[in-house]
Parts: structure tokens; sequence; C-alpha cells
């Protein structure tokens, strides 16, 4: 298992280095990031190189046994670059053009963006390729993170030549794709589309949409440009490059660039207003997994406090090992933290660190050092991977189209949504995939979950539909279905594309507003509420499972169950509040088969990596109180035999091998 973070010892006088290799090897850091912010070090004028720092960082990392993953340092160009070239900075949907002066403030479709780039990756790649510290290329850092658009008229001509690509040169297909009949929106010559920049009232959806993709794309070719120029140079390196999965942030459809790396790696932060985060580690974690088919590796979290949010709240006592363990537990292979060394000056002086301000006599330090030996504790668990038999469909087009303006809620977060259903099953310990709404292979499911999935194109929602049809389980959650990839609505009843699936017809929505809640009945615990979201629904083969106990659609079913073919599908018309979604979803799993990964005590978090030789079984105590659990093998963390019991320390993890 690699351990360690971004290292940036260029921000430290050279004497540092020395004690920062000390310290690491004491942490057990196996693997650091280099150089991912270096650009005005090593290309200190236009075509100047200047690599003797970057030279003795590695050599030094390669005389402590400390393998180098090497970054493009593209994610910050310099001042130069822009003083020469300030077309190639960035323009906001208002117009105003940006400064440079922070980091990833360049215009993605610049061309001399792009020359500068490749021309630094490919001076690095030739340098390094055959540098014995390189074992792995990361390809600039978080694209999308600070510049998921721009809105300038390179873009623009950028843009126009992608949607020539989409539509097949037909500007009429475009036209009646985007529905541009609609508020005299009718193109006659490309040159007449733009971005969508700041306009008086709500901008065209399918424009929106389709910009978002192109945006995700033009980040993507960038992206692959710089693998090329290092495969080129070195093909026996991997290369990556940090996704980031966050509420927040969404620019790119990762099911796009997945197939692209040689390895996937992430970075997750907590959310300091979230108090259940371990929730979405493990979110996370199997959407990773899951893009990865198989382990990815953990490029970034934070020992204590970030310094992005309004108050950045330290990690609690044992928070930082369970969230490393549990990254780990849901596929990583491998360990990072921003950053090694806590900065003294700069943006990010008071992010946490492995080594923070304070130095070793720090809670942070003593707790960085038990990771490491806790990871090489764990050298085996690398490769194995988990085994799921139920899959929740995620998508990125579904995602932007539903946060696009003017729907009839806007008060839906895919994310959020997502999340009320993943955590029923998070908390009853059974094991989930991601997958696209496509997936060729859906059989391998009992249960597959479409908590909100408000566009899905023809082709899709036939995928699904025959899923259901040979046996399996299909839960959909409401406003699914709703329009194509073009955004048009599917005619003749909601949810569209799911009607016949689903056996009900609705004729009209009833979104609520913000704090009304409607009362549910039937099969339902009692007091149910529900809330955000009701619509009149007609059953055309369905049955009621619970239906509006008052309001205007009394007594009109809320919850519907429908047997299709060989299988069943459910339809979740509104939010029901987190126990009855509990109660639902432990039906829906109990009736489709899906069984949990083991027993455990409420509030232990389980998941088992399944490997060649023997299986992983991790248990998380969130209780604080620790716990038993059956289990028979060894525990890895302490090398203890278990037979029939193993203790969960307060707070701990507990990791047991299980013969096969
Ligand atoms: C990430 C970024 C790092 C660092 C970190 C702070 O988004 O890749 O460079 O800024 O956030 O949390």
């Amino acid at each position: 298992m690699a351990y360690g973070g971004d290292y940036n010892p260029e921000q430290w006088p050279e004497e540092v280095w020395a004690e920062d290799m000390r310290l690491m090897r004491e942490a057990g850091v196996t693997m650091v990031s280099v150089g991912i912010f270096s650009w005005a070090l090593l290309e200190p004028s236009e075509g100047v190189f200047d690599f003797s720092r970057m030279d003795r960082i590695l050599d030094v990392l390669q005389e402590n046994g400390i393998a180098a993953d090497l970054a493009t340092p593209t994610a910050a160009p310099p001042a130069w670059f822009f003083r020469a070239y300030p077309e190639a900075l960035p323009v906001d949907r208002d117009g105003r053009r940006l400064s440079y002066g922070s980091r990833q403030t360049f215009c993605p479709s610049s061309p001399t963006y792009r020359r500068a780039s490749l021309r630094i990756a490919e001076a690095l790649a030739g340098r390094y390729a055959t540098h014995p510290a390189v074992v792995m290329w990361h390809v600039h850092n978080e694209y999308g993170c600070h510049n998921d658009a721009c809105y300038c008229d390179t873009s623009a001509a950028a843009f126009r030549t992608w949607l020539r690509a989409r539509y097949d040169d037909d500007l009429d297909a475009l036209n009646h794709a985007w529905g541009t009949t609609f508020w005299s929106q009718w193109y006659y010559t490309w040159d007449q589309i733009l971005p969508p920049r700041a306009t008086g009232a709500v901008p065209n959806p399918t424009h929106q949409l389709d910009w978002r993709r192109f945006c995700s794309d033009e980040l993507l070719s960038l992206c692959t440009a710089e693998r090329e120029v290092l495969r080129q140079a070195a093909p026996g390196i991997p290369a990556t490059t940090n996704f980031l999965v966050l509420r927040t942030i969404d620019a790119l459809d990762y099911w796009r660039w997945a197939p692209e790396l040689d390895l996937l790696s992430n970075d997750h932060y907590l959310m300091s207003d979230d108090p259940e985060a371990e929730i979405d580690i493990a979110l996370n974690g199997d959407l990773m997994r899951s893009l990865a088919g198989g382990s990815w590796f953990l490029m970034e979290h934070s020992t204590g406090a970030v310094n992005w949010q309004p108050v950045n709240r330290a990690k609690n006592p044992g928070e930082m090992r369970r969230n490393a363990l549990a990254h780990v537990a849901h596929g990583a292979d491998g360990i990072a933290f921003f950053q090694w060394r806590a900065a003294k000056a700069g943006a990010e002086q008071w992010h946490s660190a492995m080594l923070p301000h304070a130095g070793t006599d720090s809670q942070i330090w003593r707790d960085v050092v038990q990771l490491g030996t806790d990871l090489k504790a764990l050298a085996e668990v690398r490769g194995s991977t988990v085994a799921a038999q139920v899959a929740i469909v995620w998508d990125w087009d579904a995602r932007w189209a539903l946060e696009l303006p003017a729907q009839p809620s806007g008060e839906l977060r895919y994310q959020d949504l997502v999340r009320d259903w993943y955590t029923p099953l998070w908390r009853a310990g059974i094991a989930v995939d991601f997958i696209r709404p496509d997936d060729p292979e859906l059989d391998r499911y009992k249960l597959v979950l479409a908590p909100s999935l408000y566009l899905v194109t023809e082709a899709a929602a036939a995928n699904l539909t025959r899923f259901t049809e040979s046996g399996g389980t299909l839960a959909v959650g409401f406003h699914s279905g709703m329009v194509d990839e073009n955004c048009h609505v599917y005619l003749g009843g909601y949810p569209g594309a799911f009607r016949d699936v689903l056996g009900v017809m609705t004729d009209e929505l009833f979104p609520l507003l913000p704090e009304q809640t409607t009362g549910l009945t039937g099969d339902v615990p009692a007091a149910t509420t529900a809330d955000l979201w009701s619509e009149r629904i007609r059953l055309t083969g369905a049955q009621a499972v619970a239906s509006y106990a008052d309001g205007p659609l009394a007594g009109h079913p809320a919850v519907t169950r429908h047997h299709h073919g060989n299988g069943t599908a459910w339809y979740l018309a509104t939010h029901p509040d987190q126990d009855t979604l509990t109660a639902l979803l432990h039906r829906i799993h109990q009736e489709a088969g899906a069984t949990p990964e083991h027993e455990a005590p409420a509030g232990i978090e389980v998941v088992r990596r399944r490997g060649t030789e023997a299986d992983y079984l991790f248990l998380i105590d969130h209780t604080g109180k620790g716990a038993e659990a059956p289990a028979e093998g060894i525990e890895l963390l302490t090398g203890t035999p278990i037979t029939g019991t193993v203790t969960v320390p307060p707070g701990g993890v507990a990791v047991v091998r299980e013969p096969r």
C-alpha cells in the first residue's frame, strides 16, 4: 500500500529536506507527489528550463527509498506566460477576464496554453522518464476544480467545432435538439452560437447541457494530450490524474475520463457541516471503485482541517485513521494527503498536513505515524475488490440536467438524492456498485436503484426495463425518466421513459415548498412524512404500497410496486423521511434477495474486500463505543487470531483476514 502526500520541498530551504526524509521514513511514507505546482521554477522564462532543483529532489527521494509520483505542473502557469499571452486567461460568464495570481486560471481552449503545457510536459517527461524514483505520472491537478468553463471567444469557437462534430455538421439537427423555435433562438449560421454567457432570462437548457458536455470534453482533451506525451516518453509508467467528486464540484463526466487513464485516483475532503461525513467517504469510494473497475488510489485527503470552508473543522480523535481506512475498505490501494509539511506562507498556510506547524510533538504527527504502520499491516489487501449485489445508477448528464435552472423544483440536488438512497444500504452493510444507465451487464446485480435519473436515453431506459423483465428488481426515484438526451420531455405522462416498467402514469407534478411536508399511509411506518416532491399518479398495472394521507393528493399512490416480466419495479414518487426510506429500501433489498456483507451491530460500517486467496472484512466503529462482531481469521491491524468474535475498539477499526 502506497502511503504519502503532496510534497512541495521547493517551498523550503534545502536543509529542511534532510529532516523531511528522516521523518518520511519514520512515518512509513513510500511515495510522494512532486512538482504539482512547480511550473514557475521549472521554466523560469519561456522555453528555458531549470531542472536542477527537481533533479536534487528526485535524487534525494531515490536515496531514501521513496518513490515519486511526478506531476506535470500545468495547473499553475507562471506569470511570464500570462504576460506574454494574456488571451489565455479565462473569461467568466459575465464577461470578466480573470487575472493570474492564484492557480488553474487559464482558458481550457487556449492554443497557447495547450502548446506551453505540452512543452513543459514533454521536457519533464524527457528528462525523468528513466529516473528510478519515478513510478507514476500525475497529470495536472484536479481538472475542472477552479476553471470548469471559460466563456471567451476562443472557447466559443471551440464549442462550435465540438457542436459541429456532435450534430454531424447539421445546423438544423442542432436547432431541433435545442428546441430553438422557442423564444426565437433559431440559429441560421454556426457562428451565431455562443457559450451560454450571462443573459436576461433563463438560457436554453439543451444549450447549457451541451456546454457542460463540451467543457468536460475540452479538459479531457488537454489531459489525454499530456498523457500521450508522457506515454511516448515512458510507456511503462502509469499515468493518473486526481479526480474530485464533491457535492458542489461536478464539472467532469468521469465515466468518459476513466478509460483514458492507466490508474484512477481521487481527492476527498470532508465538509465541516456534514454530520455523517463517513457516508460521503463510502459513497465516493464506491463510485471510484466502480469507475476504476477495481482498486484505485486516494491521492489527497486531509489529516485535519482544510482552509476553504467558512469554518474549517479539525478532525475528532481517531477520525483521520477511520477516514483513511474507510477509503481502503472501499477500494483504495494507497493513501495520500494534501500535503506533507504544513506551509508557512501562501494561500494554504492554514491547511492541515502530515507534519503540522507544531512539528512532531503533535497528535496529528502521532496519528500519521500510526497510519503508516496500519497500512503496512494491510499490504496484502492490495488488489482485492468488493463484490456487490446492488447497483446504483450514476450519470453526469442526468446530474447536470437535473440541476439546470427552471425545473419544477429548484431544491433537488443530485448527489443528495443519491446519498439518501445509498445511506440505508450503507447502514445495512450492503455492498453497492455505481453503474452507468446503459451498463450492458446489469444481470450481475439482483437490485438496481435509480434514485435520480431525470435524464435518460431511450436505449438506457430500455436497458433498465430489460433488466426488470428478465427477473431483476428495479427501484426508481421521483423526477426520473423525464427527458431524453436533448432535455426533451417524454410525452404522454410522467415518468415518461419508465411509465411502462413502473406501471404508473402521472398527469401532474406537485413539488412541495421548503418546510412543507405531506403524510403517507399504507405499508409504511406510522406517522410517515415526506417532503420535496409529490405527484398525482394513476396506476396502470402497479399496486400502491403507500398513499398520501393529506393535502391535494390525499388517497393517491405515493409508492408503488409493479410486477413486470419476471421482475419487479418500484417507484418512489416522493421523498419519504429517512426512517421510512430505510424501511422501504429494506423491504426492497430483502425481496430482491440482496444480503448484507456481514452481521454487525448498528453503527459499525461493514465492507468486505475479496482477494484471490482470502477475503478482508473491514469493521469501522462510528458509535464511539466500540462493538463486537462475529468473525474468524486474523485481525491484521493487531495481528491477533480471531475465533468467533472480533472486538472493534471505540472509534476504531478492525480488519479480519478471513480464511476461504
Ligand atoms: C485540492 C487540491 C490541493 C489542495 C487541497 C486543499 O483541491 O488539489 O492542491 O489545494 O485541495 O484541500
